[in-house]
């Protein structure tokens, strides 16, 4: 398979280098050929160049590859965030990735920051509306910088868009064996929108009579998710809630540093990423965790179709964190690059 790996900046850099290394050992075990093209886009290259994304760039990465591995995007001396903007909305966006999926698992008990709770409480998958809601980029200032200033940031909803995620929630859940999906809005306080989320989740609910199908408001949401996380198998919400909620999923199964997401159209060329950002105050330290790149590299060979050596990558990282080797956000006293051998070295085809 050909791989468009995209480190981008701070810790990106440092944690897509161990993901890439996984991948070559993988490749090497299974006897697969997985070629990895290196793209520059982010901060140095926008700030070198004054380009963000090259022209055609999107195109390229969907005509020429099978994957997309991203770090990630940010970076200080870019206030404005247009080159993060550009390169990771661009890409949801313009490869049309409407599905955001974010498995929130914990691997074992001492990483929860929760009392008492154990992996058989944590086992859920989120699902982010990826191409719509806030994120659009809809909407304008009116006499910035002053005190009169109106600041406009509108939500887009389509049947379509609401409609396709919803469905894909249902979809997985029905294929993987999991009975309850819960779906997440404002529609109390945001009657227009929202009320359109509710229609679309009862028809769909409707197609899955094996599936249970709940709702609850975000805010009631986030309390239950620490509550109560056991209740969970599959939320669907928007792009908005879906960015704050998988962050405080991360933080349920150990911190941002092992949380791993796929930017997925089916059949299509999609994009993996760790949920986390560039963390600059860590960048250069070999201090990061990059356990999540690492199981995004994973998603990323499942999506393909590459099952098993998508299950190797999971075994070995929790076999590793089993072995209580880790970078400090995880209680270990390893570096990235330390941690990323340990994965290497305990990659195999079966356990
Ligand atoms: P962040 O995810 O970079 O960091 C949040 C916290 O988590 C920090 O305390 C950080 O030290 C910690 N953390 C994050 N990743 C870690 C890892 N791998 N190992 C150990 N600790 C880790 O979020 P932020 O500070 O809000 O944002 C920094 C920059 O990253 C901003 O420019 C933001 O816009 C960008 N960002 C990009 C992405 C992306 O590219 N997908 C995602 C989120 C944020
Ligand atoms: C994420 C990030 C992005 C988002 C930012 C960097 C625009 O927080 O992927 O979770 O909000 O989607
Ligand atoms: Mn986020």
């Amino acid at each position: 398979m050909r791989v468009a790996v995209i480190p981008g900046d701070g810790i990106g850099k440092e944690v897509i280098g161990e993901a890439v290394r996984v991948l070559g050992r993988v490749a090497d075990v299974f006897g697969r050929t997985v070629a990895i093209e290196q793209i520059p886009w982010g901060a140095d290259y926008y700030l070198q160049t004054g380009v963000t994304v090259p022209a055609n760039g999107f195109a390229m990465l969907r005509d020429e590859f099978d994957a997309v591995l991203v770090g990630a995007l940010g970076d200080p001396r870019v206030p404005d965030h247009r080159h993060a903007r550009d390169i990771l909305l661009g890409m949801r966006f313009e490869l049309d990735l409407y599905v955001n999926y974010r498995p929130v698992v914990l691997f074992e008990s001492r990483l929860c920051p929760l009392k008492d709770r154990t992996p058989a409480d944590i086992d859920m998958a989120i699902f982010r509306e990826n191409t719509e809601g806030v994120y659009v980029g809809v909407g304008g200032r009116v006499k910035p910088g002053t005190e009169d200033e109106i600041a406009i940031q509108e939500e887009v909803n389509t049947w379509k868009g609401v409609h396709r995620i919803v469905r894909y929630a249902f979809e997985w859940a029905a294929s993987h064996g999991r009975t309850r999906v819960c779906m997440s809005d404002k529609s109390n306080a945001m009657a227009q929108g929202h009320a359109l989320w509710q229609r679309v989740f009862r028809d769909v609910a409707l197609e899955f009579s094996g599936v249970q199908a709940s709702h609850q408001y975000i805010d009631a949401l986030v309390l239950q998710m620490v509550r109560d996380p056991a209740q969970f198998d599959v939320i669907v919400t928007n792009n908005l809630f879906g960015d704050i909620i998988t962050d405080l999923g991360a933080a349920l199964q150990g911190g941002l540093g092992i949380a791993a997401s796929a930017n997925v159209h089916p059949g299509r060329t999609s994009m993996f990423e760790p949920v986390h950002g560039s963390a600059p105050p860590l960048a250069g330290k070999n201090v990061a965790n990059p356990m999540g790149a690492i199981l995004s590299a994973g998603l990323m060979l499942a999506h393909v179709g590459m099952r098993d050596e998508a299950g190797a990558i999971d075994r070995a990282v929790r076999r590793v964190i089993a072995e209580g080797v880790g970078t400090p956000d995880i209680g270990g006293t390893q570096g990235t690059i330390e941690v990323g051998t340990a994965i290497v070295n305990a990659i195999a085809t079966h356990m």
